[in-house]
């Protein structure tokens, strides 16, 4: 799974700076898209066309090559501001041409031909595709990676931007006048913010950093900090996907916690429970589907039944230490949301294999159902999958606390026989599954089984 950094902001907000030298302490691969734009600009300058010419336009884009190398300055190179993060447009090295006055000018309006951007982002998804990686440019977490695992958004104030690019400018050898510079700068803010595509904005979810007055040392310790803090949590994520062994020593902390923290629910909830036995045979393996009402409501099933059970949860929970280390003792399957998790297929299955009862809520969120979200008809691809049957489960309950909650276990359901050759027999089966559901969140189904197993054992005693 990549590690992905999304920094954005203005021209000379420092993003230039600050990125490649975290991309070298974090051992990222630098992604300069700014830098894709200009190839694009210069590309279109060279062979003349018309930034209008869409069709021309999209034949360029179709035929253009853009490559970033990392070449140590050669031994007989004089440049003194040689730049070892080379850029190649179509085999040719045009690290210096990119950034002379001529693109300067034109990259704005280039960047906001809608065929343009539709092709960088592409090639920008593309590049980064498995690596770890950090981007710098002006919609990287709002549109290239809307689901980055950081997203800094870099600022400062006008003049300290303008200032910062006339000293670049110098040190690259690039000739402009600081007048110039002043323009292009506030043409480029204009039209960054007013695109109709990829605008310029801060993220909701980016963290704002003001560069302004402060040292390079200084802005790259502080986003450093929030780098190493994410890759923490993005690492417990990716060893969730790695089962630890069943060591004794595993088993009988599991043990503790769960008597520990089941007496905490009893004494928080009246709980109220029915039929548990259907999952008495520990010869077979079994797919709870439940439906999902609270965010302790797998809690219930997971500490109140005898039976270990695995519930399939989302892998971003994972982020919070506490669970990640509750998630490694009760062996619970992450899933990332809306990707097809190859991952938890896998190891669903073999949890299967080994006889394992894993718990899944079909409506994907808490409530999906009473919000009219589609039910996922993965719990019963996978049991008919691995062979085994689903057991319905119903919850009850408002989960105010010292209230009742209800957990009704229903007759196990053999999926097999609901498979037929419409394609959409999944969906057909995942539904008579969770009418099963409904029927069993239903307070009144717990007091009518109570009242029939009295009237049961009132029968056998008087026979
Ligand atoms: O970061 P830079 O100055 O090299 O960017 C050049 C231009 O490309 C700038 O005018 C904005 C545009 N750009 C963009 O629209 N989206 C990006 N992700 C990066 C740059």
């Amino acid at each position: 799974m990549s590690f992905i950094v999304a920094i954005d902001g203005p021209s000379g907000s420092g993003k230039g700076t600050v990125t490649p030298a975290l991309a070298e302490k974090f051992n990222l691969m630098y992604l300069d898209t700014g830098a894709t734009y200009r190839c694009v600009t210069l590309k279109l300058l060279k062979e003349k066309i018309a930034f209008d010419d869409i069709p021309a336009v999209q034949k360029a884009l179709d035929e253009i090559k853009i490559e970033f190398k990392k070449i140590p300055k050669p031994k007989d190179c004089k440049d003194e501001h040689y730049e070892p993060k080379r850029v190649f447009l179509d085999g040719e090295d045009v690290t210096k041409e990119i950034r002379e006055a001529d693109v300067a000018k034109n990259v704005s309006p280039v960047s906001h031909i809608p065929e343009v951007r539709k092709a960088m982002v592409s090639l920008q998804r593309k590049m980064s595709e498995g690596k770890d990686v950090i981007l710098e440019g002006r919609d990287i977490g709002t549109n290239v990676f809307p689901n980055a695992d950081v997203k800094i958004y870099l600022d400062a104030t006008f003049d300290e931007r303008v200032r910062r690019r006339i000293k670049q400018n110098k040190e690259k050898g690039i000739e402009m006048s600081d007048e110039e510079v002043r323009k292009n700068m506030e043409t480029r803010d204009y039209n960054d913010a007013h695109s109709d595509v990829g605008p310029l904005k801060k993220a909701e979810d980016a963290i704002y950093v003001d560069t302004t007055g402060k040292s390079i040392e200084k802005n790259i310790s502080n986003i450093a900090k929030i780098i190493k803090d994410a890759k923490k949590k993005h690492n417990r994520i990716e060893e969730s996907y790695v089962m630890t062994p069943e060591t004794t020593c595993k088993k009988v902390r599991r043990k503790l916690t769960k008597w520990f923290l089941a007496g905490l629910y009893h004494i928080f909830y009246r709980i109220r429970r029915s039929n548990m036995q259907v999952l008495n045979n520990r010869d077979e393996g079994y797919i709870i589907t439940a439906n999902h009402v609270n965010f302790i409501d797998a809690a219930a099933i997971i500490l109140l039944h005898h039976r270990p059970i695995r519930f399939i949860a989302k892998a971003d929970l994972n982020r919070i230490w506490i669970l990640h280390h509750w998630s490694k003792m009760f062996n619970i399957i992450p899933v990332k949301r809306d990707t097809g998790d190859i991952g938890t297929v896998k190891l669903v299955l073999q949890g299967l294999k080994n006889k394992d009862v894993i718990g899944i809520f079909p409506e994907g969120t808490r409530k999906g159902m009473e919000k009219g979200k589609d039910i996922k008809n993965g719990a019963v691809y996978m049991a008919y999958k691995g062979k085994v049957k689903i057991v319905p489960v119903g919850i009850a309950g408002s989960f105010k606390l010292f209230t009742r909650v209800y957990v009704n276990y229903g007759e196990p359901i053999d999926v097999a026989k609901f498979k037929t050759d419409d394609p959409n027999w999944l969906d057909v089966a995942t539904e008579e599954v969770m009418k099963q559901v409904v029927k069993l969140s239903d307070v009144t189904y717990y007091k009518n089984y109570k009242k029939a197993q009295r009237e049961k054992k009132k029968q056998e005693k008087q026979k």
